[in-house]
């Protein structure tokens, strides 16, 4: 179907801090960004950790619906969204009768998993700049537009402490140490890293030293 045949039909608009579902409700219907951005986040004792961001062309909610089960996760709008709802029937009708929106989903779930997985290692680390450094090489590997100055991501301080679970100012405390070693640049728009290749050294350093302690 064309895609303003979709949103005829499908679409809806909702504001700024539109509270889509909550984690443990009965799944009732999947969404589909068309435009703006969507949080996924979970509250872990009275903390909100954030498991994702979405935007356009990016799916959610389809896991209750496919399982059976109550939602993972809350889904809250964090910039005014253009969404797809869709009732479970017809999300059933659409994988069934469309290879490649299935091979789309599953290609879209192995990716959730693998960044679950880099999350899990993450957190396995002890130290706060091992932490940081592992999130921002992890994800150097997957966005991010190259510049003159080196490899540019759109990713907030905050953004970057909600992912990795750690307050903003120890993720302060790494960046000004990263920026003092002249490895990263703080932007407008986000954070530099200048090359990629020498944080990577950088958190190998910190693994051997974490390993063998400062001799
Ligand atoms: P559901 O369980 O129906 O409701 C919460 C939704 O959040 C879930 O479906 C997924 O679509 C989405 N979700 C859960 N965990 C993650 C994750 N780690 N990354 C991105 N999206 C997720």
């Amino acid at each position: 179907m064309a895609d303003d045949k979709l949103y005829e039909r499908f679409g809806r608009e909702f504001p700024k801090g539109h509270a889509l579902f909550k984690d443990g409700e009965a799944g009732k219907e999947m969404f589909v960004v068309q435009s703006g951005k969507v949080r996924i986040h979970k509250n872990v004792r009275d903390v909100e950790k954030v498991l994702a961001i979405l935007g356009p062309g990016e799916f959610f909610g389809e896991m209750s619906i496919l399982n059976n089960k109550p939602r993972s996760a809350s889904a809250t709008v964090e910039e005014p969204a253009r969404l797809l709802v869709i009732d479970p029937k017809t999300f059933e009708a659409m994988v069934r009768g469309n290879a490649e929106i299935a091979v789309r989903l599953i290609k879209k779930l192995a990716t959730r998993l693998q960044e679950t997985d880099d999350q899990i290692e993450n957190l396995l680390l002890r130290d706060h700049n091992s932490r940081v450094v592992h999130f921002l090489s992890h994800i150097a590997a997957k966005q991010g537009s190259q510049t003159a100055e080196g490899l540019q991501l759109e990713i907030t301080l905050k953004d970057i402490a909600q992912k990795i679970g750690l307050e903003i100012e120890p993720v302060n405390e790494v960046m000004n140490k990263l920026i003092r070693s002249r490895l990263v640049k703080l932007t407008e728009s986000g954070v530099v890293i200048h090359d990629v290749n020498k944080l990577r050294e950088f958190l190998e350093f910190l693994e051997m030293k974490e390993k063998f302690g400062d001799i």
